[in-house]
């Protein structure tokens, strides 16, 4: 019997879809939330009040601990979530007359386009490397044409979504020279699944950049907290003093108990990453066997499979078969032609949708006569 799971993709412009198998929405599902925690937290700790509006002290500190050994704590904030991180981030760069200009990622997450229109930011999209041998994720060539003089931001998220491509070395010497060369910009590191990486990959940390920039973090990814909208900022105390009065009024405080749920997360040290190697190994295992050609992400929970035709046809077809797909194309123009996959889910759903996948990969091929 077909059963039914509701799945709300307001943020890629589509409609609700009830689907057998959805592999829409990037949520961790793998990892299980540790409820038992919730119990002690409301018992023990007097949580019933605001929270500083840059968060508690201690989980700054302990995130600080844990990703960013050489800054201390007025560099972080605790957000709502990464998107509240971002939006504060994206206004404080907001000036009037609206001539501010940012770089965006084609394809990208959508809600980044979203969020530089609220700041009325104008929008200029750099493009990621689909090949899967290239050096670099960015292609920096043609993010130089687009700079200009009116240039304050670059967003990069690395582990990508939705190609599952990592920022390397090699893009790090780029940015460098980038930043050296226009005083006036500023990157963005969106790094929320930077603890899913697969294979001997590493994270690149750009830290020691921060005096021209800004890296954004979260608990909704790397761990199963994405309900309790705890995210983080750390940049350099001048830009963060440009923050603090946005966190204060829009935000208030961010969630005590999602902010306590997040220490108890850090303090416990779980590792969450297992299930996601293996699930990918799974994906690896049928996409092969079926000869769908593809791109092996490195890092995140997704697959961006290119299906070479209307990707809005391609997700229809599989939604009649069950199966919740995105198109890619609403991560940007390169993403046309495209879908991707969440792969955050149990196996044996992992492997009875990827079937109907491949099938329909192979039907929208061109037929060799
Ligand atoms: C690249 C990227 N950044 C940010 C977010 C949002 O994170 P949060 O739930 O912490 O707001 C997502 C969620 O899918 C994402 O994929």
């Amino acid at each position: 019997m077909l059963q039914t799971i509701r799945a709300d993709t307001g943020a890629f412009g589509i409609e609700a879809i009830q689907k057998k198998y959805n592999l829409s929405l990037g949520e961790p599902h793998l990892s299980r939330f540790p409820l038992e925690l919730l119990a002690d937290l409301v018992r023990i700790k007097d949580v019933h009040r605001y929270y500083p509006s840059r968060g508690s002290e201690t989980l700054r500190l302990s995130l600080l601990n844990k990703y960013y050994h050489d800054l201390n704590l007025e560099n972080i904030s605790v957000t709502h979530g990464a998107i509240g991180a971002l939006d504060v981030i994206l206004r404080s760069h907001c000036e009037r007359g609206g001539d501010v200009e940012i770089l965006l990622p084609d394809p990208g997450f959508p809600p980044y386009e979203k969020l530089a229109e609220f700041s009325k930011l104008k929008i200029k999209k750099y493009k990621i490397n689909l090949a899967q041998n290239s050096e670099t994720l960015i292609d920096w060539q043609q993010l130089g044409q687009q700079l200009s003089s009116q240039t304050q931001l670059v967003l990069i998220n690395s582990p990508n979504n939705p190609t599952g491509r990592l920022f390397t070395e090699k893009d790090k010497l780029e940015l460098n020279q980038l930043l050296q060369k226009n005083s006036q910009l500023h990157f963005i590191m969106d790094e929320v699944y930077r603890e899913l990486i697969f294979g001997n990959a590493e994270h690149i940390e750009l830290s020691e950049f921060l005096d021209r920039g800004y890296i954004v973090g979260s608990f909704s990814k790397m761990y199963p907290l994405q309900g309790a909208r705890i995210g983080w900022v750390v940049t350099n105390p001048q830009s963060m003093k440009k923050l603090i009065p946005i966190f204060n009024n829009a935000y208030g405080a961010i969630s005590s108990f999602g902010q306590e749920l997040a220490q108890a997360m850090l303090d416990k040290d779980f590792d969450f990453s297992e299930p996601y190697h293996k699930a990918r190994a799974t994906v690896e295992k049928v996409l092969t066997k079926n000869q769908v050609p593809h791109m092996i992400p490195q890092g995140g929970f997704y697959y961006f499979l290119d299906f070479k035709t209307d990707d809005r046809l391609v997700v229809q077809k599989l939604q009649e078969q069950g199966v919740a797909v995105v198109p890619g194309s609403a991560f940007g123009a390169q993403g046309n032609n495209h879908i991707r996959i969440c792969f955050a889910q149990k196996k044996s759903d992992l492997e009875e949708s990827l079937e109907i996948i491949a099938n329909g990969w192979h039907s929208f091929q061109p037929v060799n006569l």
